[in-house]
């Protein structure tokens, strides 16, 4: 939540600002701006709305070789330009950028800066006039930008601007991701390397406390205790290419589309030398070892979660259970005398499930992270990563993630079982599955016409792995096209939530599941007795006349990784009818880095 660049070097800094920004607004998207060192002093530009709006805003004559911007995901106060990243102090000496929360933000204020007039409602405002302040009292900035870090309680990467050092970027970071840059003539500051992949694919990690000064030729690292780190350089894996939307309308679409090639990917990448399944064989071993999983993750990784939970119970026997990140740190179940935890996230930055690994790592428990980004601060942090080899995912809402979550998780529960199922032949017939149903996309667009044209809201409903695929379902439809939309377990309606059908009412069903397949088509009939739109989802094998949409079959256990298809397809499709802005969804962000 909330991007940063900086860069200082030897070309003009905009361009690249800009540039950097435009691929970090799926961080946050509802405000934006930069800074710019002159050598006459700092100009900054900064308003309300998207990195194109600001583009326009900017100033392309002004010269400079250095500077820092900013996309922000509002947290403290109303997204307008008064509460826009680069903030300033009083006197206009410092600019600064934050991503983060500071949680002391009004305490400092009260210690600190009784006399001072804020300008924003942010707590970004009071990190930049704290130094400031402790300016006057420090022998340098260095040792007032170091100070003021001491003092801050909360999450930030920061970037900072001294107008009386112009020829420095002043850095920190602690629980917020940032990564410093190394190109031929410049250095180089970004939450996410694919920003400056323009300048360089050469980068720096850097720690929770520590801080960074940055010249267009040195990387001086410090820890806040003032010991000087040395740290190597790693060659960031990304390809531009990946980062592009080609000529695909939105990301969503294009994402969706490669979900095939993701499956076929992660196959490639889990066989081993005699082609079969496996993983890492320390993960193995962590996982055998545990005497119960417990899988934890937020929003589609949770779902994910629900359906990994079947495959560890059914294919090793390995109890597992399934917790919301955000619950879990204050609501901690009684443990197993063995527990592995397994922490399930795209982005690997989650602030909701980083806490409790962080919990977690202090009571010496082991952890495995399942991710898209490798380096990113959960995989860094656990004993264990499995990557999902997904490719950058771009749009806000999660679709070839969530299929490569479900995939990598059906292998390592399959890795440390004994099952007699093909699983390798049977992932191909779902890749092959999968391209079947966005090969018929027209077809899904007509449901939406029929169903949600008109509506406020839509039910999901399902029963066994059907039921977690619904709450996918739900959750897809109600980010990208803002329509009302729940996730029901079918035997659930009747006991309350019927009641909110009526004349009209969409309702989604899903029927992959032979056992249950009976029953659900029951709580179809139910609802359509009461004026429901019902659309039933089965599958090749167990279709009956009128379902509205019919699965290539797969194996049972599978069928999440193709059932999901069609409810992608669905939600962008409303998002699209409704003119909704599909890639960057009102109020929400892709790397959710704040608890
Ligand atoms: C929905 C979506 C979110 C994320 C959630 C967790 O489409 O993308 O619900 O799944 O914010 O994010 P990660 O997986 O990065 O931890």
């Amino acid at each position: 939540m909330c991007g940063i660049t900086g860069y200082i070097g030897e070309q003009q800094a905009t361009p690249v600002l800009l540039e950097g920004l435009k691929k970090l607004e799926y961080r946050g998207y509802d405000s934006a701006g930069i800074a710019l060192q002159t050598g006459q002093g700092v100009v900054v530009c900064k308003e309300k709305g998207r990195i194109a709006d600001l583009t326009k805003m900017v100033d392309l004559n002004v010269q400079s070789t250095a500077g820092i911007g900013h996309t922000r995901w509002a947290t403290h106060g109303v997204p307008d330009r008064k509460n826009s990243h680069p903030h300033q102090s009083q006197s206009g000496r410092f600019t600064l950028v934050h991503n983060g929360v500071i949680e002391n933000y009004l305490q400092l204020q009260r210690d600190y800066l009784q006399e001072v007039e804020m300008i924003s409602d942010t707590d970004t405002e009071v990190i930049v006039q704290l130094i400031e302040k402790l300016s006057s009292e420090e022998v340098s900035t260095e040792a007032a930008f170091r100070k003021a870090l001491t003092l801050l309680h909360g999450s930030y990467a920061i970037a900072m601007l001294d107008e009386q050092d112009p020829d420095t970027l002043y850095i920190a970071k602690n629980r917020s991701p940032l990564l410093v840059g190394v190109g031929a003539d410049c250095r180089v500051v970004a939450s996410d390397a694919m920003a400056m992949l323009q300048v360089t694919d050469q980068f720096i990690e850097l720690h929770d406390e520590e801080m960074v000064l940055l010249r267009k030729d040195e990387v001086k690292i410090f820890t806040l205790g003032g010991e000087r780190m040395e740290r190597a350089l790693y060659t960031a894996q990304l390809d531009q290419s990946d980062l592009e939307k080609g000529t695909y309308p939105h990301y969503m679409l294009k994402e969706m589309d490669e979900q095939p090639t993701v499956i076929r990917k992660i196959v490639d990448a889990y066989s081993n030398e005699s082609g079969k399944l496996s993983i890492d064989s320390k993960v193995l071993q962590a996982f055998k070892g545990a005497d119960r999983l417990y899988i934890i993750a937020a929003g589609t990784s949770y779902h994910a979660g629900l359906i990994g939970k079947q495959y560890f119970e059914k294919f090793a026997g390995i109890p597992v259970e399934v917790h919301i990140s955000s619950e879990f740190g204050y609501n901690m179940p009684l443990l197993s005398k063995k527990p592995l935890f397994l922490f399930i996230t795209q982005s690997g930055e989650t602030a909701d499930s980083r806490q409790v690994l962080v919990k977690v790592k202090a009571l010496g428990y082991p952890t495995v992270t399942l991710t898209n980004v490798q380096g990113s601060t959960l995989s860094r942090e656990s004993d264990h990563t499995l990557l999902l080899h997904a490719g950058p995912e771009i749009a806000v809402a999660s679709t070839k993630a969530y299929v490569a979550q479900v995939a990598v998780l059906a292998i390592c529960a399959y890795a440390c079982g004994e099952s007699d199922l093909e699983l390798k032949k049977e992932l191909s017939i779902a890749a092959n599955a999968i391209q079947t149903v966005l090969d018929s996309k027209e077809d899904v667009r007509k449901v939406v016409e029929e169903t949600l044209t008109d509506t406020r809201n839509a039910f999901f409903i399902g029963r066994n792995l059907d039921f977690y695929v619904s709450l996918e379902g739900a959750l897809k439809l109600k980010e990208i096209s803002y329509i009302q939309a729940e996730g029901f377990a079918g035997g659930e309606l009747k006991h309350g939530t019927i009641a909110l059908i009526e004349e009209g009412t969409p309702v989604f069903a899903l029927a992959t599941q032979r056992d249950v397949s009976p029953n659900i088509r029951g709580n179809v009939k139910e609802v359509t007795a009461r004026g429901a739109k019902t659309s039933i989802f089965s599958i090749e094998g167990i279709q009956e006349e009128g379902d509205r949409f019919v699965l290539p079959h797969v194996h049972e256990l599978l069928t999440p990784l193709v059932a999901v298809i069609p409810f992608q397809l669905i939600s962008y499709y409303a998002a699209l009818q409704r003119e909704c802005d599909v890639d960057q969804p009102r109020n929400l962000a892709k790397s959710v880095t704040v608890e």
